[in-house]
């Protein structure tokens, strides 16, 4: 699928493994989601666009390449993408945070909007849409559907497992916006859990259950 980008780097698919495993603690689980976020910083800002400047070395004057001043905001979905904000960050040190809360009734599956912050030049900037699971899509494509809404057009979706019904719902309903995740998962099950999934991201990463 065009703007479809599921990685297949083996340390992003080893973390992934280790996060699926029941037994992975909230800790372990923490770690490794910082860790397979900052991997795919990596992939996900590859098109950034770069400038020629002039440098000295030691040695000589020379023209060399720094990225060109695009501004970036990460939009974490609340609760589960705050745990990706820290590894994204640690190689996109001037990205400014975001919040969007949402979460998803678990009776309709329908997602509930209760908080929305972004940075006030939101607008001018290339934005990361973060949140490690895309069951139905619905909770992406609405987090994207708002953004459209405040006259934000310029926008990635970055999560850790997405299931194909999800992938493919984000992408109907927003073709523009490019998808990257760590791994793609074929099942939901009855209650709209991703099967094999790693259960409930949210729980795992902050202990609540
Ligand atoms: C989870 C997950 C996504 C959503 C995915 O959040 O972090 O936001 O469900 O499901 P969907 O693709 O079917 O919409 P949840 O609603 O459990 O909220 P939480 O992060 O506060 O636990
Ligand atoms: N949200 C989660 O955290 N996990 C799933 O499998 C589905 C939605």
């Amino acid at each position: 699928m065009e703007n479809v980008f599921i990685f297949d780097h083996p340390l992003i698919q080893h973390k992934i493994s280790l996060m699926r495993v029941k037994q992975t603690t909230t800790k372990e689980f923490r770690e490794l989601v910082s860790e397979v976020a900052m991997l795919m910083a990596y992939e996900v800002t590859r098109d950034l666009p770069l400038e020629e400047i002039e440098i000295e070395t030691p040695v000589a004057v020379a023209r060399t390449k720094v990225l060109a001043g695009k501004k970036l905001a990460l939009l974490p979905i609340l609760r589960a993408g705050l745990g990706m904000v820290d590894g994204m960050l640690q190689l996109l040190p001037m990205a400014k945070v975001g919040h969007i809360g949402l979460y998803r009734d678990p009776e309709t599956l329908e997602p509930v909007e209760y908080y929305c912050k972004l940075p006030e030049d939101a607008r001018e900037r290339d934005t990361i849409v973060l949140d490690p699971m895309m069951a139905t899509g619905g909770s992406a494509s609405a987090a994207v559907t708002f953004l459209k809404q405040k006259g934000i057009c310029n926008i990635k979706f970055v999560c850790l497992i997405a299931a194909t019904e999800g992938i493919e719902r984000l992408h109907r309903d927003h073709p523009d916006v490019p998808i990257f995740c760590a791994a793609e998962d074929k099942k939901l099950n009855d209650h709209a859990y991703i099967v094999p999934g790693l259960g409930d991201a949210g729980d795992r990463l902050f202990g609540t259950k």
